[in-house]
């Protein structure tokens, strides 16, 4: 994963004394449903999201904290679009926003649906998110719009090395 790489564009280079990225992709199961992990910057990296749904995931969980720029601009829309193009749900958990912390984050932990359906979300404060989630909207969506079988493997592809 390339997860800390925004950490150390974005200055906190403190980061790179105790944190190094992953290699590999880590999936988990509950009630027989796939479930992938990234980290914070992996959201901007459609092909990752893409090689956990080719997998068999039908949710990605990020836990991640963007700033006061990219937050507003981007928070939001990464998470709806990697649901979106993969039908599956995303979950994203930030700090809550602390004015007063050297990094300030953007806050909002969010749960989006596979029809890019913001269905919970978190202020900027401290605050628990729940949702029931219906695992069978991930097969509505997929059956309704095909995409991942009208794809056209034979001039494109993502592919895992
Ligand atoms: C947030 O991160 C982006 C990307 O690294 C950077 O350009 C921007 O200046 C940062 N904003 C704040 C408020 O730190």
């Amino acid at each position: 994963m390339t997860a800390f790489l925004i950490l150390v564009l974005s200055g906190l280079q403190v980061e790179s004394e105790t944190l190094s990225p992953g290699n590999e992709f880590t999936t988990f199961k509950i009630e027989g449903r796939k479930i992938g992990i990234g980290i914070c910057y992996d959201i901007r990296f459609e092909e990752m999201a893409r090689l956990y749904r080719n997998d068999g995931c039908e949710m990605i969980i990020y836990p991640a904290a963007f700033n006061m720029t990219t937050g507003p601009l981007h928070w939001e829309l990464l998470q709806r679009a990697r649901a979106n193009d993969n039908q599956l749900f995303v979950v994203t958990t930030s700090p809550a926003r602390d004015l007063a912390a050297d990094y300030v984050a953007y806050g909002h932990s969010m749960i989006v649906d596979p029809w890019a359906k913001i269905i919970a979300c978190a202020d900027e404060g401290e605050q628990t998110v729940t949702a029931d989630i219906d695992f069978a909207i991930v097969d509505q969506v997929r059956q309704q719009i095909p995409v991942f079988s009208q794809r056209r493997l034979d001039l494109y592809g993502t592919e895992l090395k």
